[in-house]
């Protein structure tokens, strides 16, 4: 008989997990703590956008039309003990209030809430990131306090998914890591993920702590790459390069690769900028802050050009915001999301206003959110919108939409056509040629 999932914790990470496991053939149930988000789920509507996540949860979401059946949502541990077989905790585990360590605390009471519930044996599978030593910890706490005592066992399955393409990186991972401590673990674990490993994903299974480490190492190269190229954006402002051709000149070398060479306003989200901090926080733990100290220096380049954008911004507008309508293209940290967690676009916008900008936003998606996070920003319906009697352009999220723009179009209603593209993606010579001037970061003026 097919083992029966759970997944605990219904952010992005869950919903994405729970309606996965369904479209592979299991009966699943979903739990959160929070009532409203369970009614939004189980109602077949996802209280984020991500692309193809609700036309999934529609198809196996109990109660809707024509759908499967296979996946439902409580709010019950009791219920979740009862019901699974295998456990998958992806609760999120946010960076800490003035700290650079990440907040344990939703993990550490999933573990607690769960384990007084496995009475007959049980694998729990921990997805969240959590710093090295985890799961030797919180597999202790599961033999001690589950009733099933040593048949409650654990296994850590980090996850790799970005937001954007969570459905696609679930469905069809490009890696699946396990740490196991028993066959019998590492045997259920395989055949949860049958079907994306016949598919040819590749599988490493693994210690507990390297498993772990994945995770953070992963996120720290992808951040170190990206900051690599914004500073070679700074030395190319500073030298009259090209960033662009450089990324992409570099991008030829097999062994460097073109992904994740976009120079820009940099890394946000509420994965990179906060994982690159756990991961410097419990190395400093461990007793090897110095392993990790260049990424203090990632992270301070990624910082950096938030301000830039700012100065360019400021320079471009004649040297003060004082009286300046700047229009902002841009809330969500990257595009197809609606994220505003640490979102570098967000950030430059509120600077702005707070130096005096007349600032107002347009993201695709992003808008609530973003009005959430920033209740005294201006908000226009649509870019052209936002643009209208601005002095100064602002591109600060690279959605589709924004590169399709008819710059002649946007260019009727501005007051100043001054373009910044703080993603380096908009086409240079088609919005010169409509007579803006374009500037991009580490890039040459025209
Ligand atoms: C990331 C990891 O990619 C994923 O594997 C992990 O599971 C979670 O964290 P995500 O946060 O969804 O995923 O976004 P990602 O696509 O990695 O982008 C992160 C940030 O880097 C965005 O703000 C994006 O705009 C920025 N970025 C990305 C660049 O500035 N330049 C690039 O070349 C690529």
């Amino acid at each position: 008989m097919a083992p029966k999932i759970t997944v605990i914790g219904t952010g992005y990470l869950g919903a994405t997990h729970a309606a996965a496991m369904a479209e592979l053939g299991f009966e699943v149930l979903g739990l959160d703590i929070s009532p409203e988000k369970i009614a939004t789920l189980s109602a077949g509507e996802v209280p984020m956008y991500e692309p193809g996540l609700e036309e999934l949860l529609r198809k196996h979401v109990a109660g809707h039309p024509g759908a499967s059946g296979r996946l439902r949502f409580t709010t019950s541990y009791e219920e979740v003990g009862e019901f699974g077989d295998i456990h998958f905790v992806c609760v999120n585990t946010p960076q800490k209030h003035g700290e650079y360590a990440c907040d344990m605390s939703y993990v550490d009471s999933a573990f607690a809430s769960l384990a007084p519930h496995l009475r007959r044996p049980a694998l729990v599978v921990g997805k969240s990131t959590v710093p090295v030593g985890s799961a030797e910890r919180l597999a202790a706490l599961l033999t001690e306090q589950a009733p099933a005592g040593e048949g409650a066992e654990l296994a850590w399955n980090p996850e790799f998914l970005r937001e954007g393409f969570a459905v696609q990186d679930t469905l069809h991972p490009d890696r699946i890591v396990i740490g196991v401590t028993s066959e019998r673990a590492e045997k259920q674990l395989r055949e949860v993920y049958e079907r994306p490993l016949a598919e040819g994903s590749p599988l490493v299974v693994t210690d507990f702590p390297t498993a772990e480490l994945v995770k953070a190492a992963a996120n720290s190269f992808l951040a170190t790459k990206i900051s690599f190229i914004n500073a070679m954006a700074e030395v190319c402002e500073a030298a009259g390069g090209d960033v662009a051709k450089l990324a992409e000149a570099l991008g030829h070398d097999d062994r460097i690769g073109p992904k994740f060479l976009r120079a820009g306003i940099g890394f946000g989200g509420g994965c990179l900028p906060k994982d690159i901090r756990a991961f410097m926080a419990r190395a400093g733990e461990l007793g090897s802050p110095q392993a990790l100290a260049f990424l203090r220096e990632v992270d301070s380049i990624n910082m950096r050009r938030r301000g830039h954008m700012v100065e360019l911004a400021r320079e471009a507008a004649g040297g003060s915001f004082l009286g300046v309508r700047v229009a902002v293209l841009g809330a969500a940290f990257k595009p197809d999301s609606d994220d505003v967690r640490d979102s570098p676009a967000l950030n430059v916008a509120g600077q702005i206003h707070l130096q005096g900008g007349q600032v107002t936003v347009y993201d695709p998606k992003a808008m609530e959110n973003a009005r959430r996070v920033f209740p005294t920003l201006g908000y226009a319906p649509s870019a052209l919108e936002a643009a209208r009697g601005a002095d100064v352009v602002l591109h600060l999220t690279e959605w589709r939409e924004f590169r399709e723009l008819d710059p002649a179009a946007l260019g009727e209603v501005v007051t100043g056509r001054h373009l910044l593209d703080g993603r380096n993606a908009l086409d240079a010579d088609r919005w010169r040629e409509a007579g803006w001037t374009y500037r991009a970061l580490g890039r040459p003026r025209a």
